[in-house]
């Protein structure tokens, strides 16, 4: 439905409108000088090769000193594995992971393709209904109440989370992964917009367990997102098939995207301003669109999401998208997408772009609901 939304938002700019873009999930800024002038410089040399399947060693160790610096947790760079994004990093562990038939638990609202591949490995993606209740965490009572059902092979979390922006508590978190392992039930946690947190910092699974899979990505924090470069950390018996099935899948990942993913850690400080704006931009959004009337939204605790429900504006949020676009000028994404139950209550609102953007958006959104 996002696609959709994209396509009628190209369709109004070819007429000559001009519409402000909050439906897609990236970063409006670009990838860290650090990281652009590394692959320059490797570009410059001419010869871009295969690097071993696991990913440079350099980059490998980076990323667990990441660790070290960022959480205090004692990572073997051996149980990184460089991925071409998040994205490549679930099919990874989903592959080596399970087989065909088995149970995955994942939250509902959550990010589509979980479901999406899953499904297309032939795994029953299980949804489970996160409410506020528990912050919109999922409560190791609910998975345990879904296994008891029928029993399940892994769960996935993320926090932050998309669409809802919210997070776990570093308590909710533990819980959760604990009450998982007790069972016997696999546990991945989505990092991938570790970094981005307003509302309390962000925990690491991997400071509750060795046994869990960590995904995460240049992605969102460091602006990469078309550079597809992220990063898993797994336990030692993930390593070997994983490497089995990287080699057999893509051989590596883009060389020249480790190299700069490599240097994008030396752009921290600038990364950090580009949050700043996206806690501006945060805060601009909240307020106003709680001043418009939109009223009700989920703790936007972290990422660069916030989503409203607007229920009381509608039955179907797809139409309610479809109508701001095309009277405000606002794309944003229904939340069918990531909830096939409660989502046509829900729209996601983006706020990674600029902050001029972002306050236009709230000015002619509360324009556009007080003409009703
Ligand atoms: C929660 C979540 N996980 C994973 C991804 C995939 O990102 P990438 O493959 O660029 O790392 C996204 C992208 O929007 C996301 O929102």
């Amino acid at each position: 439905m996002v696609m959709d939304v994209v396509a009628a938002a190209a369709r109004l700019e070819a007429a000559g409108r001009r519409i402000i873009h909050m439906e897609i999930g990236q970063p409006g800024a670009a990838a860290p000088a650090s990281a652009v002038a590394a692959a320059q410089a490797a570009l410059a040399t001419g010869r871009i090769g295969y690097t071993s399947a696991l990913g440079n060693a350099s980059l490998r160790r980076r990323i667990a000193r990441h660790y070290a610096e960022q959480h205090g947790a004692d990572i073997d760079p051996e149980r990184v594995v460089i991925t071409t994004g998040s994205s490549a990093g679930f099919m990874l562990a989903f592959l080596a992971m399970f087989e065909p038939g088995e149970r995955i638990a994942i939250t509902s609202p959550g990010y589509p393709p979980y479901r999406n591949v899953l499904t297309a490995l032939g795994c029953k993606a299980v949804p489970i209904e996160v409410t506020s209740a528990t912050r919109f965490a999922l409560a190791p009572a609910a998975l345990l109440a879904a296994h008891r059902e029928q029993p399940l092979k892994g769960v996935l979390v993320a926090s932050p989370a998309n669409p809802s922006g919210t997070m776990m508590t570093a308590d909710a978190l533990t819980a959760l992964i604990r009450a998982a392992e007790g069972e016997g039930i696999a546990f991945i946690s989505d990092e991938i917009y570790h970094g981005l947190d307003y509302a309390f910092p962000a925990q690491t699974a991997l400071n509750v367990s060795d046994g869990v899979v960590v995904i995460n990505s240049f992605s969102k924090y460091f602006c990469m997102t078309g550079w597809r470069i992220g990063w898993m950390v797994v336990p030692e018996t993930l390593i070997r098939p994983i490497e089995r099935l990287q080699q057999n899948l893509a051989i590596s990942v883009p060389t020249l995207s480790q190299v700069a993913a490599e240097a994008a850690f030396d752009g921290r400080d600038e990364m950090e301003r580009v949050k700043r704006g996206y806690e501006v931009n945060r805060r601009i959004l909240m307020e106003g669109l709680q001043w418009a009337g939109f009223g009700q939204f989920l703790p936007a605790d972290g990422a660069f999401y916030l989503y409203a429900d607007v229920s009381r504006f509608c039955g179907d949020s797809l139409d309610f998208a479809r109508r701001m676009l095309e009277e405000a000028g606002v794309a944003a994404t229904p939340g069918a997408d990531f909830d096939p139950v409660h989502g046509r209550g829900f729209i996601r609102f983006c706020y990674a772009g600029a902050t001029a953007d972002v306050a236009e958006a709230v000015e002619r959104l509360t324009a556009w609901l007080k003409r009703g």
